[in-house]
């Protein structure tokens, strides 16, 4: 089971460097959008939009663009907060702290549900996408992304000949996010998926990068903390994986999901 607490406090203490740090969220975000309808007019397509794990806000501006009226909700109350304070939107959303797999939202009473890279932090990812399936109208729309196994495979690859414990997270494979889908009984219109991979200048700021958006929890991590001599037997190995140009790779393995209530 996922200490979701737990989760929402790194987030929290993460609210101020989240949007510093945020890279890979900024590249997923933009393609995302890229998938929904409706957006090329100008118009209010949608009368009543989510953003599901809105975070530090980054989607709210484009989203209140096109929306009559729009929900921001997300686990870490520290992330809405900063939310709140840091965005001068067109339209004044419903602030909502909740958890996506128990969202205390009307059946039908949506348009359209966003949500970047939020549900990996889910204990099943069924749930949620359930749950916008209740509570989106006939014909309303769900667009998500997730992270798919094989991401970080660079820090599980480093740690794997330290120790046996958990440093990293373990994402779905896409079988096991089809079945999601599947389960949600919402429509798939579109799932794609790719890779992104980052690069950095040293461990330290490969770690930074996870530390800075608050993506730092590991579940279920042994309480043993680990030793110097680990530390540094992880950054040795993760030393090795330099390219050709001197920098560190990260990998991130993406799916986009473009989902429909029938
Ligand atoms: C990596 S951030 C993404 C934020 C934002 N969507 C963006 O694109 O910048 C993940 C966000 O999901 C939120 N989150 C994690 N688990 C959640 C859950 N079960 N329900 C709602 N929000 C959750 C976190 O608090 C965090 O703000």
């Amino acid at each position: 089971m996922i200490d979701k607490s737990a989760v929402a406090r790194c987030f929290g203490k993460a609210a101020a460097s989240y949007d510093q740090h945020a890279v890979l969220q900024r590249l997923s975000s933009d393609k995302l959008l890229g998938y929904l309808p409706g957006l090329s007019n100008g118009s209010k397509a949608y009368a009543s939009t989510v953003d599901l794990g809105c975070g530090s806000g980054a989607l709210l501006p484009t989203l209140a663009h096109y929306s009559e009226s729009l929900i921001a909700v997300d686990l870490s109350f520290g992330m809405l907060a900063y939310a709140q304070q840091h965005h001068q939107l067109p339209l004044q959303p419903h602030w909502l702290n909740a958890d996506a797999e128990a969202l205390p939202l009307q059946s039908s009473s949506i348009d359209l549900c966003v949500s970047n890279l939020a549900l990996q932090w889910c204990d099943d990812l069924a749930m949620p996408l359930i749950e916008v399936s209740r509570c989106l109208k006939q014909g309303g729309l769900m667009l998500f992304s997730t992270l798919v196994s094989g991401s970080l495979n660079e820090l599980t690859l480093s740690w794997s000949s330290v120790n046996e414990h958990r440093h990293v997270n373990r994402f779905l494979s896409e079988p096991e996010i089809k079945a999601s889908l599947l389960k949600s009984g919402l429509s798939v219109e579109s799932f794609q998926v790719e890779i992104q991979t980052m690069y950095y200048s040293s461990v330290k700021e490969v770690m930074q990068s996870l530390k800075g958006i608050g993506a730092n929890h590991v579940h279920n991590k042994d309480a043993r903390p680990t030793t110097r001599g680990e530390l540094r037997a992880f950054k040795a190995n993760y030393e090795t994986l330099r390219d050709n140009q001197g920098l560190l790779p990260l990998s991130y393995k993406l799916a986009y999901c473009l989902l429909r209530k029938c």
